[in-house]
């Protein structure tokens, strides 16, 4: 518990404009059968503000990529810095508290709490930021009314289409305002024209300056972003900037978008 207490490192300086940089990123995990080398060197910069999409084919270490950048996973070699930070001196309280406070994840699969109404699944984050009850359910449905769902608060997820459930789980990774929208698929359990409304929405929340990061298989889905980052066999293969983006049609976000 201790460790949660402890401050996080000041920002290593002169990296305050870019929400990721990493250098020479390795993951390797250690099987039975031997070792899987699923990242082999990964180097880019996300800035503040980017919308970016890793594409590739499967097996290419997209989502251990992904895994990596939420701290979900820590990576075996290379330098990791998000918002300034050096993840590799982090001991597990204080990187529990970074996921906590700047990364918001999104999943292809909504991994919502059937049980409980809207609310309450994306007030659940707040809770483990240790805010009141009554701020946490404000909040919640603040969130909630900007991607939307205003109307529907006192639903179940069960009650919901698959694009309302995924802004729902979009709500979620915003409620603590992080510094990273980090999202595996968000599309990949949609049809086309309610995937083409959740970029929709990620572009709106990009317009008001949110950062950015998809893991996509579908060129489409990732035209709608401003960079994609080519992956093979756990390597660049390239970094592709997206002249003119696909724009979705216009989602007006809810009041509290400012
Ligand atoms: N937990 C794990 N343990 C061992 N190997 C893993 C693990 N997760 C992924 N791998 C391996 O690492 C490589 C990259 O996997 P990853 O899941 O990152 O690919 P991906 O690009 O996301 O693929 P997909 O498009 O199918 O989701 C694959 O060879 C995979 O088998
Ligand atoms: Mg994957």
């Amino acid at each position: 518990m201790i460790d949660h207490l402890r401050p996080l490192p000041e920002p290593v300086p002169g990296h305050a404009d870019s929400v990721i940089e990493i250098r020479d990123i390795e993951k390797v995990y250690v099987l039975e059968g031997g070792p899987v080398h699923a990242l082999k060197g990964i180097t880019f910069t996300v800035r503040n503000g980017e919308f970016v999409s890793i594409m590739g084919q499967s097996g290419s270490g997209k989502s251990t990529l992904l895994h990596v950048l939420g701290c979900l996973h820590k990576a075996s070699a290379g330098l990791f810095l998000l918002d300034g930070v050096d993840i590799a001196e982090l001991d597990d309280g204080q990187l529990s508290r970074i996921r906590n406070e700047k990364i918001g994840m999104v999943f292809q699969k909504f991994n919502l709490l059937t049980q409980e109404d809207i609310v309450h699944n994306v007030a659940l984050p707040l809770v483990y930021a240790g805010v009141p009850r009554n701020l946490r359910n404000d909040l919640a449905q603040r969130t909630l009314e900007l991607v939307g769902l205003g109307d529907r608060l006192h639903h179940k997820p069960t009650e919901l289409s698959g694009g309302q459930s995924q802004r729902v789980a979009i709500a979620r990774a915003l409620v603590t305002e992080p510094a990273l929208l980090l999202a595996d698929e968000p599309t990949g359990n949609l049809d086309s024209r309610t995937g083409e409304e959740i970029m929709g929405v990620f572009q709106a929340l990009h317009r008001t300056g949110r950062t950015i990061v998809q893991v996509t298989h579908d060129r489409e889905k990732a035209e709608y972003s401003q960079k994609i980052v080519h992956l093979k066999d756990g390597l660049i293969e390239r970094i592709e900037v997206v002249e003119r983006p696909r724009q979705a049609p216009i989602v007006k976000l809810g009041e509290s978008a400012e």
